[in-house]
C-alpha cells in the first residue's frame, strides 16, 4: 500500500505509471480547451460588465420560478462537456441574479465588484495557495501581510499592527471579540472556560450595533444578558456618559467589563460614534477598545473626514470590510489588531502533524494562528490588486464621490414635497415617501407610513427598476 504515509495522502504516481504514462482524470481540461472556453468566458463577462445598466437590477423572480429555471436534475452519474457547463452557468447567473454592481442598486452595503477582483480571484484559485501556513503559500502569505499593512495605512492607523483577511464583517468582528476576551480574561480562561472569570464578563456597545454582537454573545457562551446596550444621543452616537456610568455600576456589582465597541459607520444610518471619547473611557477602565468599521471606516482616507474618525489610532482592534467600501468582490473582510500577539494567544495551536516552523531570522506569519480557519483561501489578492490599481488617491476620489452622491440624494429628497429626508451620514441617506397631506402629521401615522413605504419598495424592486434597503423608522433617528 503506497497511498498513505503518516496519515498524509501522496500522489499515487508509481501505481499509475505502471498502468499508463499519464493519469487520465475526468476533471482535467486540456490546455487548448481551457484557452478556448476561458476566452469565451472572458468575452461573456466583459460584455456583461459593459452592459450591466441595460439589465434590470433584479428579475424579481420568485424562489419557485428560480427553481424552475434551474430544474431539479438528480446528481449526474457521468460527466458533461465543460463548454456547455460554463455556458449554462453564465446564463443562469447573469440572467437571474440580483446585480449589486448595477448603478441602480442602492440597498445594503455590498459594493460594485471591481473587475480586477474577478481576475484576481481566477488567479488565486489557479494557484490555490493555502494561506494557512507560510510554508504552503510563501508569496500569498507575504501579499496578505502587505495587504493588511496597506489597509492599516489606508485608514491611518499604525501600519505595524497585525491582522488577517476573513470572510466579512461578522467574522472580522467575531475574530476581534475573542482576541479581546483572551487579552482581558484571567489566563485560566483557556482551561476553565467562563466559569472562573471572577465575575461575569460583560461588554458594551450602542444599540445601533450590528447583530454580530448578539451572535458573539450567544456563540461564545456569554449570553445576551452580558451585552450592555448603551443608548444613543440625539445624533445617534453612543452616549459616552451613560457608558461610563454603566461600567461603574457593573464594577460595583462585581461584574467584569472587558470590551467596548464603537461604530465607525453604523449599519443603518452610517453614524460614526465619538471614538476619542470611547477610547478615553476604555483607557480609564483598562478595557479593550474595538471599532466596528466594517462599512464606514474606509472614509477615514478622505482628508476632510479625518476629524470624524479621530480616535481610531487608539483602538485595540478594528473590523474593516474590503467587500463593502473598497469595492472587492465578496468575500473580503479584515481584522486589524494593534498587538497581533493577542490573535496568536487566542487562535494558535500546534498539532503534531504541523511542521510550519521556518529557518528565517524573522519568523514567518502562519495565518492559521491568527484566526478561525486552518486552510484558507487567498482573499487578499483581490484587495491587494485593487489598492494598487486605484491607489490611495483613486479611492479618495471614489469614496468622496459616493458620499457626494448620497448627499445629493438627501438634498433632492428634501426639495421634493412628498419625500421626507431623514438622515445623511457617509454614503447612507435615509428618506421616505410621505403622501401629500400626511407631512404635518407624519409622526402620528408612523405605522401607516412604514407599511406604505414597504409596499412601495417591494413594487419598485420586483419591477427591477431600483433596489433600496428597508429601514423601519425608529423614533430616535428622526
Ligand atoms: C457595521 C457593520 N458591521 C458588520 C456587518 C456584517 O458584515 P458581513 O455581512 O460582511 O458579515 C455589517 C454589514 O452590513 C455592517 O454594516
Amino acid at each position: 500500500m503506497r497511498y498513505f504515509t503518516s496519515g498524509y495522502y501522496i500522489k499515487p504516481t508509481e501505481i499509475f505509471s505502471e498502468m499508463t504514462d499519464k493519469r487520465n482524470s475526468p476533471i482535467e481540461i486540456t490546455k487548448d480547451e481551457f484557452k478556448t472556453i476561458g476566452y469565451q468566458l472572458i468575452d461573456t463577462i466583459s460584455n456583461f460588465i459593459d452592459s450591466i445598466d441595460e439589465k434590470p437590477v433584479t428579475t424579481g423572480e420568485t424562489s419557485k420560478q428560480i427553481q424552475n429555471v434551474l430544474g431539479n436534475a438528480p446528481l449526474p452519474e457521468d460527466g458533461s462537456p465543460v463548454s456547455a457547463l460554463l455556458s449554462r452557468a453564465s446564463d443562469l447567473l447573469l440572467d437571474h441574479s440580483l446585480l449589486n454592481g448595477h448603478p441602480k442598486f442602492f440597498g445594503y452595503i455590498t459594493s460594485s465588484p471591481a473587475p480586477i477582483g474577478a481576475l484576481a480571484d481566477l488567479l488565486a484559485a489557479t494557484v490555490n495557495a493555502n494561506v494557512g501556513a507560510n510554508i504552503l503559500s510563501p508569496m500569498a502569505t507575504a501579499i496578505e501581510k502587505q495587504t493588511v499593512k496597506w489597509l492599516a495605512e489606508f485608514i491611518g492607523v499604525d501600519p505595524a499592527c497585525g491582522g488577517i483577511l476573513v470572510s466579512g464583517g461578522n467574522m472580522a468582528n467575531l475574530t476581534a471579540f475573542l482576541a479581546a476576551r483572551t487579552a482581558k480574561a484571567p489566563k485560566s480562561l483557556k482551561e476553565d472556560g467562563l466559569a472562573n472569570t471572577h465575575g461575569e464578563m460583560v461588554f458594551y456597545c450602542s444599540k445601533a450595533t450590528h447583530t454580530w454582537i448578539e451572535k458573539a454573545a450567544v456563540l461564545f457562551g456569554h449570553g445576551l444578558k452580558a451585552i450592555r446596550w448603551i443608548p444613543t444621543d440625539a445624533e445617534n452616537k453612543m452616549n459616552t456618559e451613560i457608558l461610563s456610568q454603566t461600567i461603574n455600576d457593573d464594577l460595583k456589582n462585581g461584574k467584569k467589563p472587558f470590551l467596548v465597541i464603537g461604530n465607525a459607520g453604523d449599519v443603518s444610518t452610517g453614524v460614526v460614534d465619538d471614538l476619542s471619547a470611547i477610547a478615553t473611557v476604555c483607557k480609564t477602565h483598562d478595557l479593550w477598545f474595538h471599532i466596528d468599521g466594517a462599512y464606514g471606516i474606509p472614509a477615514a482616507v478622505i482628508p476632510a473626514y479625518k476629524n470624524l474618525f479621530a480616535g481610531i489610532r487608539e483602538a485595540d482592534s478594528i473590523a474593516l470590510d474590503p467587500h463593502k467600501w473598497l469595492y472587492a468582490p465578496l468575500e473580503a473582510g479584515c481584522t486589524l489588531v494593534k498587538n497581533p500577539q493577542h490573535l496568536v494567544d487566542t487562535y494558535s495551536s500546534h498539532p503534531v502533524y504541523y511542521n510550519f516552523s521556518n529557518q528565517d531570522d524573522e519568523p514567518a506569519i502562519n495565518y492559521y494562528e491568527y484566526g478561525f480557519q486552518n486552510s484558507r483561501g487567498f482573499r487578499a489578492l483581490k484587495v491587494w490588486m485593487a489598492l494598487q490599481q486605484a491607489g490611495k488617491n483613486g479611492y479618495i476620489k471614489m469614496i468622496g464621490e459616493d458620499i457626494a452622491l448620497a448627499q445629493l440624494l438627501f438634498e433632492e429628497a428634501k426639495k421634493h414635497p412628498e419625500l421626507e429626508a431623514i438622515t445623511q451620514n457617509l454614503s447612507i441617506t435615509t428618506f421616505r415617501y410621505v403622501p401629500a397631506g400626511f407631512m404635518q402629521d407624519a409622526k402620528k401615522n408612523e405605522a401607516y407610513l412604514n407599511t406604505l413605504n414597504e409596499k412601495l419598495l417591494n413594487v419598485l424592486q420586483v419591477g427591477g427598476e431600483v433596489f433600496y434597503q428597508m429601514l423601519l423608522l425608529q423614533a430616535n433617528i428622526v
